[in-house]
């Protein structure tokens, strides 16, 4: 496009979000739950995905349904043409250096597994550490538990306040020459807190550690620039950002991965095989074994042209917006406690209502067509921090209104009236 194009296509990208518009465009959310209108307010757990997705996939299984990189057939070309092409604009979105940067996993806990296996095998030693925040959920808790456990490493844990936010100066104490890796989440699914993980890359690269973001809930509310964090690794999922389940990425730096071992052997990561020895093929598809998630790769794709072509800054001033009111109208009802009350939250609301057990709140809004999630929310040592079972949580996504929050209130009133 040349620049005046440019200019016009920005000029007419509207700087507030349709939510209308939007919602209109993800059919899940026309339907009645138990006769009632469906508030989704799940989408830390996954989000609904737009008709742009739906049909994506559904075009490929109807026309373009193939084995990638290894037909010479149409189909095959076709396939592989949009897989390898779903890589280049997954590239472009997270601003990595190069295509080979971009692993396709089956979503961020994988991607979190292979770095533990192939980066940590080779790098982390008996006596080593790994260092990890006390928010972080279960898939950046114990691929690292059983790293150092093999290993005979020690994993250390730097504590959060109780507003939920890391204490940087706990985390920077335990940074030492022995800290070979360290796993920090962008964002806390159970929390909402976002970590300054930009700068907590900086201190952790100042004693030589290598860097993994668990950005499985940052994607679909922060611009990620993974060059401008300097991370190491940054992992994600494409259901988390409107996209398929099933496929998410692993970037890594270019330099590190090719220095990794494959994390599974099988077709497609190979480049010679024979009983004797086998050599194995370069980046990406040294970690790719096996047939990959086609669709869910080229979903991704269109998951993320759509996050794109909305904007990310307009999508997250939007959901600040809506978490704000919400958590406004919450704090306005009795026995009620916030739990994750961070300066810097993304659109995460979880919360305790006194008298009241979380999955008892989460039935009952349900039969009002209300969906949340309760739970531990597989962030257990979150949970203990705070000494509770667990939390009733909402969060929002970029198609959720303050008429959603309305709704989500009378809601949790008629739940406490019934329960307290
Ligand atoms: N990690 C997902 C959640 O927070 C499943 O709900």
């Amino acid at each position: 496009m040349n620049q005046i194009g440019a200019l016009k296509t920005a000029s007419l990208r509207p700087q507030t979000l349709d939510v209308e518009r939007v919602r209109s465009e993800f059919p899940a959310l026309q339907q009645k739950v138990h006769g009632k209108p469906l508030v989704y307010l799940d989408n830390g757990a996954t989000t609904q995905k737009p008709n742009v997705v739906i049909e994506t996939l559904e075009r490929y299984y109807y026309l373009d349904n193939a084995n990638v990189h290894r037909g010479v057939h149409e189909l095959s070309e076709r396939a592989t043409e949009a897989y390898e092409g779903a890589r280049k604009s997954i590239r472009a979105f997270l601003n990595a250096n190069s295509e080979k940067e971009i692993i396709y996993t089956s979503g961020t806990t994988e991607s979190i597994n292979l770095v533990a296996y192939s980066y940590g095998i080779e790098n982390v030693k008996a006596g080593d550490e790994v260092l990890i925040t006390e928010m972080e959920h279960h898939s950046n808790i114990v691929p690292w538990q059983m790293l150092c456990e093999r290993a005979g490493a020690n994993l250390k844990v730097a504590p959060m306040n109780d507003k939920g936010e890391l204490i940087l100066e706990e985390y920077e104490k335990l940074l030492t020459p022995r800290t070979k890796l360290v796993g920090m989440v962008h964002v806390s699914n159970a929390l909402g807190t976002i970590n300054p993980v930009k700068q907590m890359i900086k201190m952790a690269h100042a004693v030589g550690a290598v860097t993994v973001v668990d950005g499985a809930q940052a994607v679909a509310h922060i611009a990620i620039d993974v060059r401008d964090l300097d991370c190491d690794f940054f992992a994600m999922s494409s259901h988390k950002v409107y996209g398929p389940t099933g496929i998410g990425v692993l970037y890594g730096k270019q330099h590190l991965l090719e220095k990794m071992a494959p994390f599974q052997g099988g077709g497609d990561m190979i480049e010679y095989v024979s009983f004797a020895k086998t050599t194995f093929n370069q980046l990406p598809y040294k970690f790719e074994a096996g047939t990959p998630h086609i669709a869910g790769a080229i979903g991704f794709e269109s998951a993320l042209s759509y996050v794109k072509q909305l904007g990310l800054g307009v999508i997250s001033a939007h959901e600040r917006g809506v978490l704000q009111y919400a958590t406004q109208r919450i704090l306005a009802i009795p026995g009620i406690r916030i739990i994750g009350t961070a300066k810097l939250k993304c659109s995460i609301l979880s919360f305790t209502l006194e008298g009241a057990h979380p999955s008892d709140i989460g039935t009952i809004l349900n039969y009002q067509g209300v969906a949340i999630r309760t739970g531990h929310h597989c962030a257990m040592p979150v949970m203990q921090h705070f000494n509770l079972p667990g939390t009733a949580r909402a969060s929002f996504g970029l198609y959720n209104s303050r008429g959603d929050v309305d709704v989500f209130i009378a809601a949790l009133e008629k739940a406490r009236q019934m329960l307290v």
